[in-house]
């Protein structure tokens, strides 16, 4: 028998921090997330295919790459875990899952983290058990398991919202299943990451910190081909005023290390996720992975890009065809910039940094080539076909 006691100084903390601050809480979500989470997700690789052994292989291989070492700590388990609900209405995993307490307790022992998956709705995106009707209960088997973040998607919620008749309406049932589970998670009184999915409808960024989001997806799904990673990286103009500690934008998991981009493709996607200030969750088989996915994924100085304390995302400065400036600002002054050509041809590029709010000369440094250039007011390079060259200027 599990225990759903709630208990100890943390839970005590939220009761007592819920009294004094009321509803306004909400938005200082219990799990504070003050970089964008880094980890890996199992459903960009494995899919359905995901379990046990495959989790455990994943979480060896963090360690063994380095990747723990270079920021990685989620380990997220997405759709299909899900079995059935005893009579209690208490969920168990399915029979890929023999143990999920055992599962957590093996990742924690890594020094990583476990994530899961679920979704307000009656069935999960797969068609598997949802959380509907079963919230607080779930969140508190989450909790007795030992899971650090869940990711909660949409999925069969979109049916009662579509027959709710109006947008109104609609919005009204999608926020108070976002807030439900807030509200569980906050009453196990363990930090859990609260990652919201329903592919960026209804501009999400603008109320997904109000029902208790670390993160949200601004997307649809990646898939691992270039077309579509640029499609949704590019849509993220515009949307740097809504990221902030605690609060991301999410535009969906990494590709790096699936085969089906060149690594300077999967430089050019971790670059613009960088720039971004997106959650890194490598969505590869981390246990097969090859030399030089692993040098992509763990490249510190583009990590540290994407987990600049300031936590100020990044936006395009100019598109001009398919040579795109994108840069983020970083704590110190400085400024993260990427030169971009997406087009199928080598290209020269040139920036002024003043166009990135950058006066005079200063120290700049090819990320990538992991090179210092000097101290310069502007830089004119070559660029290969669907690449990019990122430039970390100043501090
Ligand atoms: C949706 C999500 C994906 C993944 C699948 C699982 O499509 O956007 O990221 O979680 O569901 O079924």
């Amino acid at each position: 028998m599990r225990s759903w006691k709630l208990g100890g100084p943390v839970a005590s903390a939220v009761l007592a921090g819920a009294l004094l601050i009321g509803p306004a809480a909400r938005a200082v979500p219990l799990s504070f997330a003050p970089t964008p989470p880094m980890g890996w997700n199992s459903w960009n690789h494995f899919a359905a295919k995901v379990d046990d052994a495959t989790v455990r292989a994943q979480a060896d291989a963090m360690v063994a790459s380095g990747m723990r070492d270079a920021g990685y700590r989620y380990i997220n388990i997405d759709d299909t875990w899900e079995g059935t609900r005893d009579a209690q209405g208490v969920i168990h995993p399915n029979a890929k899952f023999p143990d999920m307490k055992a599962l957590a307790d093996y990742v924690h022992s890594k020094g990583l983290k476990l994530g899961i998956y679920s979704s307000p709705g009656p069935k999960t995106c797969a068609g598997y058990e949802g959380s509907f009707g079963h919230e607080a209960q779930d969140a508190q088997t989450y909790a007795a398991w030992g899971v650090d973040y869940l990711k909660y998607d949409l999925c069969s919620l979109s049916e009662p919202m579509i027959a709710a008749g109006s947008l109104a309406k609609a919005q009204a049932i999608e926020l108070a299943a976002y807030r439900k589970m807030d509200a569980a998670l906050r009453a196990t009184g363990r930090p859990i990451v609260y990652s919201l999915c329903q592919y960026g409808f209804s501009q999400v960024w603008r109320w997904g910190g109000s029902v208790g989001g670390n993160l949200w997806r601004t997307t649809g799904d990646i898939t691992d081909k270039f077309p579509r990673m640029l499609q949704i990286g590019l849509s993220q103009a515009g949307l740097a005023k809504y990221a902030r500690p605690g609060n991301w934008n999410d535009p969906d998991m990494l590709e790096v290390g699936n085969g089906g981009m060149s690594a300077i493709e999967y430089r050019t996607h971790l670059s613009l996720w960088a720039l971004l200030a997106a959650p890194l969750l490598a969505g590869n088989d981390l246990s097969t992975m090859s030399a030089e996915t692993k040098a992509i994924l763990t490249n510190r100085e583009v990590i540290a890009i994407d987990q600049d304390p300031a936590g100020r995302q990044g936006d395009r400065v100019k598109a001009e065809g398919a040579l795109e400036v994108w840069a983020r600002p970083l704590a110190g002054g400085g400024r993260a910039v990427g030169l971009f050509n997406l087009s199928d041809q080598p290209a020269e590029l040139e920036v002024a940094f003043t166009a990135v709010g950058l006066k005079g000369a200063v120290k700049t440094r090819d990320v990538w080539a992991a090179k210092d250039l000097g101290r310069l007011s502007r830089y004119k390079t070559q660029i290969p076909a669907h690449g990019v060259v990122l430039l970390r200027l100043g501090a």
